[in-house]
């Protein structure tokens, strides 16, 4: 989703710029821009696209200047054009802008009445012109003071002044903001990966707070703009992980590290010589917890509903699974004895944030489980349970699934044992195949040759269907979205007992419909309800795991076995196969396998 980069330098900044928006383009985005300042003028690049077009048009136009900003923006307000993209600029500032302001309709009203002209159907120009009208009779400070007030919504900001040579405002309300501070220049960036090139020296701004930037000084103001102090953090530095290496794409790359990413989480979390679970600081008594909630978006919640499965299996706590954009405007019932869990890979996913804001302003317990752990949601939790992935690219989630699944299973694990539901010997011996697993992830990647060619037919089929029961159903559901996510066909996720209740009416002859029917306790059942849809002409692709029985393959199209292990793991290996379905389709279509069109990998706004 948009991204923002303003640098303040003793140097020109234009190609720093473009190379730090191209760190950002992994969030998703439909138009690119740049704003400098040179001797007194305000220059504005913008191209609708990607960075590439935007740096073309940079070697048309030079672009000089000590101090910039530059946008990649996911359009809201407006179609994605040129005109729309940002930075938005009067003759005295130039704005980039990550949110929705939510009063412009009425702002716009006013501003026009005040002689202001728009250029754009977006909701950021109101904030160039409301700077514009109050720098007339108030001083910079003021002026953004008075700016900030009259805004709704949320937003993430940077501005430059004409006549302001080293100086840059960010502001944050909602959406995440970041200073970094390099040798005699300073920056602001929408997320630390967008600086990580150029510093490793990041604060991050809270809601409500401006500053106020310069090449050899920070401020830092609170919503009243009174001065206050800011940590500097360390980053750790993982730079490699940005390249593709030998990949075509990101998400090639990222389905391979799997093995790996599984191993690091493992490792952090195991006692390899106890066979115990290390997880520390963890704030809460055993008896202090009596329910959770699970929240998440996309993919994050499609890990928190394979969870619930573990929960309800292992433990007798109560376990509720929720959509963050639905349970951030439900009427909740706050109990003290609930703990509330935020699944999100970004840890800047607005709607997750908001219901963590939510629950944090009630007094809740909270926790997170992130791969960013420098995100908003990672600082605003109680407790924070990082997955170990290193930084996924690819918009479509494919190692932080696995890895938000690992931890949380980690975790039903640990707290099943605690509260005595797990025995010991029970507890050790699932730990001992939870370490086995980043060699059976690495079989099932590897033996995955079949799925290409029948790959094929679904990029070709009108639509497809994916059914599972039990810990499998979830897991139908993550096949069937990323298979809508990259290769732009329809695709239904559900589960196979509810076929009869409408879903079946849509099988027709030759309809591709994976079946997940690993051998567990749900599997008469499913290969029952797969005979139905095979019956009304339906093309099966069954994935099962090795098993000493061979499968009875009546007028199944075709089968994919992954490997076997304890029924817990089956869902992190049923995976593979439906992460590479999507990948192989969208590749057969010549899809824009990381940046599927529409979506954004960081998604900050609700
Ligand atoms: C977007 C991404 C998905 C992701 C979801 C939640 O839709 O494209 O891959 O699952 O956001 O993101 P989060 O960072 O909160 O896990």
């Amino acid at each position: 989703m948009c991204g923002i980069i303003g640098i303040t330098s003793n140097k020109p900044v234009s190609s720093a710029i473009i190379n730090s928006l191209k760190k950002l383009e992994y969030r998703g985005y439909d138009s690119a821009g740049i704003a400098t300042l040179s001797n007194g003028f305000i220059n504005e690049i913008k191209s609708e696209g990607r960075v590439d077009n935007l740096e073309k048009n940079l070697i048309n136009k030079k672009i000089e200047g000590n101090i910039g900003i530059g946008h990649v923006r996911w359009a809201t307000h407006g179609i994605p054009s040129t005109i729309n993209a940002h930075p938005h600029s009067s003759e005295t500032v130039s704005v980039v802008h990550n949110g929705i302001i939510e009063n412009s309709t009425k702002l716009k009203e006013y501003l026009i009445s005040r002689g202001h002209i728009f250029k754009s159907q977006t909701d950021t120009e109101v904030i160039v012109h409301l700077i514009t009208e109050y720098l007339k009779e108030n001083d910079l400070k003021k002026s953004i003071l008075k700016m900030l007030g009259k805004l709704q919504g949320s937003f993430a900001l940077g501005i430059i002044f004409k006549d302001q040579p080293d100086l840059i405002i960010g502001a944050r309300r909602g959406s995440p903001l970041a200073v970094g501070y390099g040798p005699n220049e300073n920056y602001l960036g929408s997320d630390s990966y967008a600086l990580k090139s150029m510093t490793n020296k990041i604060s991050y701004l809270n809601d409500g707070e401006f500053c106020i930037i310069k090449k050899n000084q920070v401020e830092f103001f609170d919503e009243k703009g009174k001065k206050i102090n800011k940590k500097v953090l360390e980053l750790s530095s993982d730079e490699k992980n940005y390249d593709k290496g030998d990949y075509k794409h990101f998400m090639a790359k990222e389905i391979e590290e799997q093995p790996l990413t599984i191993k690091n989480c493992v490792k952090e979390y195991i006692d390899n010589i106890n066979n115990d679970i290390n997880i520390y600081n963890f704030p809460w008594k055993k008896e202090e917890i009596n329910s959770l909630t699970l929240i998440g978006c996309g993919t994050a919640y499609n890990s928190c509903l394979t969870a619930k499965y573990w929960f309800d299996e292992m433990t007798n706590l109560d376990v509720n699974v929720d959509v963050a954009s639905e349970f951030r405007y439900r009427k909740n019932k706050f109990k003290k004895d609930n703990l509330y869990i935020f699944v999100s890979q970004s840890g800047e996913t607005a709607d997750t944030y908001a219901a963590l804001d939510l629950c944090n302003k009630n007094k809740m317990k909270t926790a997170s489980i992130v791969n960013v752990i420098e995100s908003s949601i990672a600082r605003d939790s109680n407790f924070v349970l990082p997955i170990h992935c290193g930084p996924e690219i690819g918009v479509a989630s494919t190692k932080a699934f696995l890895g938000q699944m690992l931890v949380l299973y980690i975790l039903v694990l640990k707290l099943s044992f605690l509260r005595e539901e797990l025995k010991k010997d029970n507890y050790i011996q699932k730990i001992k195949s939870l370490k086995q697993l980043p060699d059976l992830v690495e079989k099932t990647i590897m033996s995955q040759n079949k799925i290409q060619l029948v790959a094929n037919t679904f990029a070709e089929a009108k639509g497809s269907m994916f059914l599972g029961r039990g810990l499998s159903y979830p897991i139908a559901l993550e096949g069937a979205l990323k298979l809508k996510e990259l290769s732009y066909t329809h695709a239904e996720g559900y589960p196979a007992g509810e076929m009869k209740h409408g879903p079946l009416a849509l099988i027709e002859n030759g309809m591709p419909v994976v079946v997940l029917a690993p051998r567990d306790s749900y599997y008469s059942k499913i290969t029952s309800n797969m005979q139905e849809v095979i019956a009304r002409g339906a093309k099966v692709l069954l994935i099962t795991n090795k098993n000493k029985d061979d499968v009875v393959s009546e007028n199944i199209w075709e089968t994919i076995e992954v490997e076997d292990t304890n029924v817990d793991l089956l869902p992190f290996l049923l995976t593979i196969p439906l992460q590479k379905l999507a990948y192989y389709s969208a590749l057969k279509k010549g899809y824009d396998i990381d940046k599927p069109r529409n979506l954004a990998k960081s998604v900050t706004v609700e």
